[in-house]
């Protein structure tokens, strides 16, 4: 069985309330149980933190061991030189994701302090993107 984390950042334990116009109306819970049926030969765990640092944590956890990490970080995309180091500290792909297209929003949300670390990134296809980067570690 291939061991795959997601990790959602900040303001994501909100899914489903937050801006549902830009996010949608499913909590990441019930998306959750929808992936594990369609992916049953893969373990997938779930961690979310509001917490930049707790995130980092999870990364050096799954790290060395896990076949793959999704990661959302939400707004630290944007701006954290430490969640772009601790993937690069680990030997585990990580696939950078983001429900919305960034590129259409705010200028702030163009750059990405994370991709550059990444395996690759999926952004844009709602909630989708996460079952697009579970495809890429199959
Ligand atoms: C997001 C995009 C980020 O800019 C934003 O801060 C989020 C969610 C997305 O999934 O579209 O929190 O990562």
């Amino acid at each position: 069985m291939k061991k795959i984390q997601i990790i959602n950042g900040p303001n994501l334990n909100l899914l489903g309330k937050r801006e549902p116009t830009v996010y949608g109306n499913t909590s990441f819970e019930a998306y959750l149980d929808k992936l594990r049926g369609l992916y049953p030969h893969c373990e997938i765990f779930y961690y979310q933190s509001n917490i930049e640092g707790e995130l980092i944590n999870k990364i050096h956890e799954v790290g060395f061991d896990f076949d793959g990490i999704v990661l959302n970080a939400g707004a630290y995309t944007h701006t954290s030189v430490a969640l772009h180091d601790a993937i690069k500290a680990i030997e585990t792909p990580v696939v950078e994701v983001h429900i919305s297209n960034v590129h259409t929003r705010e200028a702030f949300r163009h750059v990405s302090l994370i991709s550059a670390a990444c395996k690759g990134v999926i952004l844009g296809f709602g909630m989708n993107s996460y079952r697009l980067a579970l495809e890429a570690f199959q």
